[in-house]
């Protein structure tokens, strides 16, 4: 990509009307959502979509989410059934991505859905997400705003660690209050199938229906096309469910643990510990590498409620690398 300059913006009328104005020229913005940042761009414009893959270094059989301020308008783009409009009517605004037929003469590129006939929609909580859907008036396609296969951002600071140069503008929204992206559920009739664990959890995902959602480890529960092995890579290695700290580790924490170098609750709170996951990969792995150790030992932690997306997010970050 050609290098270009950032534009820091602020939270105020006057910098949502220039996003606005850079998302209708087709322009990429970081913007923040409860989850996580997004890599925004008009969800209808090819040229700017294919621009996030671009920035990312993001494979393009890997689908994009659109961004909507509300379901009305998440039914111009997609099909809902009672399932889905029950998901909806109980979780948005909020971290639930609804995976849905696509609707006929949508309007959306082809490279946001990467050719499949379903498309992953969610409507964002964050007042400024909304704020900014709201003006603009049209989806916004928003991957997390990192580098492919890097950690997600949740700060201002996180996206232009990877971005900065590279993106046209990111607009401050504060730290995102949940942390971990958005629990991802494909409908499919009456089938309800988790794809992504994330800022919903799988209880109360479960509690919306008469009947469970079906949930990755179903041999034949769909899976999602992106879901990488390898993903949110800190440089540093990453051992898992330790009780104690080895030489050339540093520790991850999470609970009483008095040897924890970060600690991600010290009172084994797992929202506040998905809150601070995704910052707190990234200052371990810069400890690790001050302190020259080569490992990041991590804490066990319960898969219960958020736990399942904070399992999920380690065990990738775990995973061997290409
Ligand atoms: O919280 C979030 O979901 C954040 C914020 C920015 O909204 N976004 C996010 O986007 O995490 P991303 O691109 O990092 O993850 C989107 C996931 C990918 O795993 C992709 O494969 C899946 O959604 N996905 C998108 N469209 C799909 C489709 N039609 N069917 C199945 N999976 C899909
Ligand atoms: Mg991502």
């Amino acid at each position: 990509m050609n290098a270009r300059k950032t534009a820091k913006l602020e939270n105020t009328t006057a910098d949502i009307s220039v996003v606005v104005d850079l998302l209708r020229a087709g322009k990429l913005v970081a913007l923040p959502t409860e989850t996580v940042y997004g890599l925004g761009a008009d969800a209808t414009n090819g040229q700017a979509v294919a621009q996030i893959y671009a920035a990312k270094g993001r494979p393009s059989f890997n689908p994009l989410i659109i961004h909507v301020a509300d379901l009305e308008q998440a039914e111009k783009y997609a099909v809902f059934n009672d399932t889905a409009r029950q998901f909806a009517q109980a979780f948005w605004p909020g971290p639930l991505t609804l995976v849905l037929p696509l609707r006929k003469d949508h309007g959306i590129s082809e490279l946001v859905t990467a050719g499949l006939d379903t498309i992953a929609i969610r409507v964002p909580a964050h007042k400024l997400a909304q704020d900014i859907l709201q003006t603009f008036g049209k989806p916004i396609a928003a991957p997390s705003a990192n580098i492919s296969g890097r950690v997600s951002p949740t700060t201002p600071a996180h996206v232009l660690a990877d971005l900065d140069g590279v993106i046209d503008a990111v607009i401050d929204g504060g730290a995102c209050a949940v942390g971990l992206e958005s629990s991802i559920v494909k409908i499919d009739g009456d089938d309800a199938a988790l794809l992504r664990a994330g800022g919903v959890s799988l209880e109360a995902l479960n509690s919306c229906l008469e009947r469970d959602v079906r949930t990755p480890d179903d041999p034949d529960a769909p899976q999602s096309p992106g879901q990488l092995q390898s993903h949110y890579a800190p440089s540093a290695a990453v051992r898992l469910n330790a009780t104690h700290k080895m030489d050339g580790e540093v520790l991850l924490g999470f609970g009483a643990q008095d040897a924890a170098d970060i600690n991600l609750s010290p009172k084994a709170d797992l929202v506040e510990a998905a809150a601070k996951l995704f910052a707190a990969l990234r200052d371990i792995d810069t400890l690790a590498r001050t302190k020259g150790a080569t490992t990041i030992a991590v804490s066990p932690i319960p898969a219960t409620g958020l736990g399942l997306a904070i399992n999920d997010r380690l065990n990738r970050a775990s995973a061997p690398r290409d």
